[in-house]
């Protein structure tokens, strides 16, 4: 059993801490939002999450997780401080604002005393940050002995607990063998049973995160333009990516066209990689391309809903089914809703609309909008509807709800949440596959 800190209780911070405390460490989990701290010791969870409130539930009764807003405390207490703050994009350059990580580097750095300990970046950073987190507790603190390790984190949104207590693999980037020891013993719960451990050194650690999102980006990008290609040329997108993804070279997952990825990873994360191949002098063209296609297409998707719609779409009511970034989160952060329905309320559209967890955050987002506690009540009397999220409680409904729902029988399905065969009887627009029209003898 380990004593452990994670500097920053988020996504990231409370999931992996919950897990650790889980797997039989001690934990204690800071945060500076008083509010979160508060909310957690009365066990509310500032996330919605599958599993994590039972697993800090159990872990609160066990005694083996705590919560505080008070850094001094977990640093002094814990012998492996993990840092799990946020590195949003820099709104001017781009580049990832280290800020947090800093902050959090000094705030270590001031309540250290001359025990040895491990200080575990897992907050996705760029490279040459371990270097600067070193120097910075180095600088405030002559006496402090530690190491600096890249431990990156995988987690998906949704996933997470299931994700950390069975990754597809561990990455432990380190360059002294004293902290991969404590590490490789942190981790030990999960290794015992037969999950992979990757020993490597600090920089390949950083650039293996980057490099994963980034392919899984380009993944995305990929089906999506070959989507708009099997529009154009006749052919259907969902057999093409089961067809390319039963090669097991190539893979099933993140083979779905849609609206681009958002979420609080992907844009930064591929912003950054590219960012950095510039700075060393080995620019990433693919990726270059990624991050532009996709800012391009939530305005590509802003057309196809135009278009079903003859370009005339004001004053016209909108059922919107799904705002968050994907399904099973409530994260909005870069939701490609943000952008897609600001332009559509610009556009004189009406919008009603439902999100399994949308109504925490969605009113800061869209304060023009109403929100309805259930997919048939925003349904209820709109002109059409927009499937934006691929909630899978929205495959539930069925081509009779939206005729006998919707004033006109008219779906655009951003997610393909439907066989075009179900859909029938209604105008059914989706990604990659030919439209469904109601055929004139059925349109009354
Ligand atoms: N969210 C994900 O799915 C995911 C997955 C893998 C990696 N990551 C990476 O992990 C990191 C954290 O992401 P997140 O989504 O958990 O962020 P988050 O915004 O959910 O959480 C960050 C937390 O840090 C706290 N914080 C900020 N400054 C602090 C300070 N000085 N002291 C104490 N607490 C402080 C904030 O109050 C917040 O609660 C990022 O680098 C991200 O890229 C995120």
């Amino acid at each position: 059993m380990q004593k452990i800190c994670m500097m920053g209780t988020g996504y990231v911070g409370l999931v992996s801490g919950a897990c650790f405390a889980h797997l039989g460490h001690s934990v204690i989990c800071v945060d500076k939002d008083a509010d979160r701290i508060a909310g957690l010791k009365r066990g509310i969870m500032p996330i919605y999450e599958k599993d994590l409130k039972e697993i800090v539930d159990a872990a609160l009764g066990k005694n083996s997780i705590c919560f505080t807003t008070d850094p001094g405390e977990g640093v002094k207490k814990a012998g492996v401080i993990f840092i799990t703050v946020g590195t949003p994009a820099d709104k001017t350059t781009g580049d990832p604002d280290l800020s947090h990580v800093f902050a959090v580097a000094e705030e270590i750095a001031d309540h250290m005393d001359e025990e040895y300990k491990v200080i575990v970046l897992k907050s996705t950073v760029p490279i040459g940050t371990a270097e600067m987190v070193e120097n910075i507790i180095k600088t405030r603190n002559h006496y402090a002995r530690f190491s600096v390790v890249s431990n990156p984190e995988f987690l998906r949104e949704g996933f997470a607990v299931s994700d950390f207590l069975n990754p597809d693999r561990i990455v432990v980037g380190t360059g002294d063998d004293q902290s991969f020891l404590i590490m490789e013993e942190l981790y030990r719960p999960l290794t015992e049973q037969g999950y992979i451990l990757m020993r490597t050194d600090v920089t390949t650690a950083n650039m293996i995160k980057y490099a994963s999102n980034s392919f899984l980006a380009m993944k995305i990008m990929f089906i999506n333009e070959l989507a708009d290609m099997c529009e154009k040329a006749g052919s259907n997108v969902t057999d093409v990516a089961r067809g390319i993804g039963l090669d097991t070279r190539i893979g099933e997952k993140f083979l779905n066209p849609g609206p681009g990825f958002g979420g609080s990873c992907f844009p930064k994360d591929t912003l950054a990689l590219e960012r950095m191949a510039k700075k060393v002098g080995s620019p990433l063209k693919l990726v270059e391309t990624v991050i532009a296609e996709n800012n391009a297409r939530r305005y590509k998707m802003l057309s196809k809903i135009s278009e079903a719609f003859n370009n005339k779409l004001h004053n016209k009511s909108l059922a919107i089914l799904g705002i968050t970034f994907k399904a099973e989160t409530d994260d909005m952060r870069d939701s490609p809703s943000i952008g897609i329905l600001s332009e559509l309320n610009l556009m004189g559209v009406k919008l009603h609309i439902y999100d399994p967890q949308g109504k925490k955050h969605g009113p800061e987002f869209f304060p023009y909008a109403v929100f309805y506690d259930s997919a048939r009540e925003a349904l209820k009397g709109a002109d059409a509807a927009i499937i934006l999220t691929e909630w899978s409680e929205f495959r539930e409904l069925t081509a009779h709800d939206f005729k006998t729902l919707l004033k006109s029988p008219l779906v655009v399905d951003l997610r393909n949440m439907y066989r075009l065969e179900d859909m029938e009887g209604i105008n059914y627009h989706s990604v990659g596959r030919k439209t469904v029209t109601i055929s004139q003898e059925n349109a009354d």
